[in-house]
């Protein structure tokens, strides 16, 4: 019988027997597929495996220190942090066009991934988030854009002499069975079950021109409107559901001052492959609940819109 148990058993056999002595690299995104794989040769092979986990000041309000505090701190996991929010923002400063920020967003995480990957001696391995999805969609040579990040550790250009071979153990699991194994190997119930994100992250969230005011901003709507999601019940209901900063700017009015600032849209979306997907009819009271604090709580922030798109025509994110 195939119990979470017995898969986490067999994959950390497989992982012991397939690399033996050597060592071990692995991107952590903090993503569910990444988090897992880390989790799982934790328990495998220790000491034999190194993450490295790059910040590109495009993730979610204090994910960074999240993503460390989980696996460095509580469980013991190599983690080298990069912090590259300075080069990821300097490469992006001026582009406004949508599929050439998303590759510098990846070209610059390959350059800054090798540059910390050729800094660990020894490697031989590099373990990867792959699961069947990812298997069965690269088979079909689509675009393949929600996997960029996975396909870049092995196209990058890391050195010749370093010959890694992939690693692989969720390759054979479906989502509902990496997220049965994450809570196995003990990660939180939040981290197991929470929405996708992009690779690209809050780069195709701020339309045209990125920039880190903007960010700001928009880590901290979107930070409230999961906030409230959660606390209605909401988060479970939606498949993914997040904020989004549009670089216009509203009239409003606070007291007796006039205000004039931009505008932040929200997204959710119901879906079972995402490839398809239903604007999610969250509460009226939710969503002013939502609007209010952000108004109130974000000085930049004056107007706030909800995105009743479906996909197709509309894609799920805005980028
Ligand atoms: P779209 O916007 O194409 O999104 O309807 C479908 C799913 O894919 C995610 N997505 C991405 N994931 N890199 C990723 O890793 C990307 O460039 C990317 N673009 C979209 C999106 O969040 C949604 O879950």
């Amino acid at each position: 019988l195939w119990t979470p148990a017995r898969i986490v058993e067999d994959a950390i056999a497989r992982v012991k027997d397939t690399v033996g002595g050597d060592h071990v690299l692995l991107g952590l995104s903090g993503g569910v597929d990444s988090s897992v794989v880390a989790a799982l040769l934790h328990r495998a092979i220790g000491d034999q495996l190194t993450c490295v986990f790059v910040d590109n000041g495009l993730l979610r309000l204090h994910e960074g220190d999240q993503v460390m505090e989980m696996f460095a701190q509580n469980m013991g996991v190599k983690v080298i942090r990069s912090d590259s929010e300075k080069l990821f923002l300097d490469r992006l400063a001026g582009e406004s066009d949508p599929e050439k920020k998303r590759k510098i967003i990846g070209n610059t995480f390959i350059e800054v991934f090798d540059q910390e990957a050729s800094s660990i001696e020894g490697v031989r391995w590099l373990a990867q988030g792959t699961i069947y999805p990812d298997v069965i969609e690269s088979a079909g040579a689509k675009t393949g854009k929600a996997h960029v990040i996975k396909s870049h550790h092995n196209v990058g250009g890391l050195p010749e002499d370093m010959a890694l071979s992939l690693v692989e153990p969720l390759r054979e699991l479906f989502k509902d069975e990496v997220r049965k194994i994450g809570l196995e190997l003990g990660l939180p119930h939040d981290m197991v079950f929470r929405h996708p994100f992009p690779g690209p992250g809050l780069g195709v969230r701020i339309l045209g021109e990125v920039r880190h005011a903007y960010a700001e901003i928009l880590r901290r709507a979107d930070a409230i409107y999961i906030e409230e999601l959660h606390a209605s019940g909401w988060y479970e209901k939606t498949s993914q559901a997040f904020a989004v900063f549009l670089p216009v700017k509203s009239v409003g009015v606070v007291g007796d001052a006039r205000r004039y600032e931009y505008v932040i849209a929200l997204r959710a979306v119901e879906t079972v492959d995402f490839m398809t997907a239903r604007w999610a009819h969250l509460p009226y009271e939710l969503l002013e609940k939502v609007s209010n604090r952000i108004i109130n709580e974000i000085s930049g922030v004056s107007r706030v819109t909800y995105d009743i798109s479906s996909k197709p025509p509309a894609t799920i994110e805005w980028e």
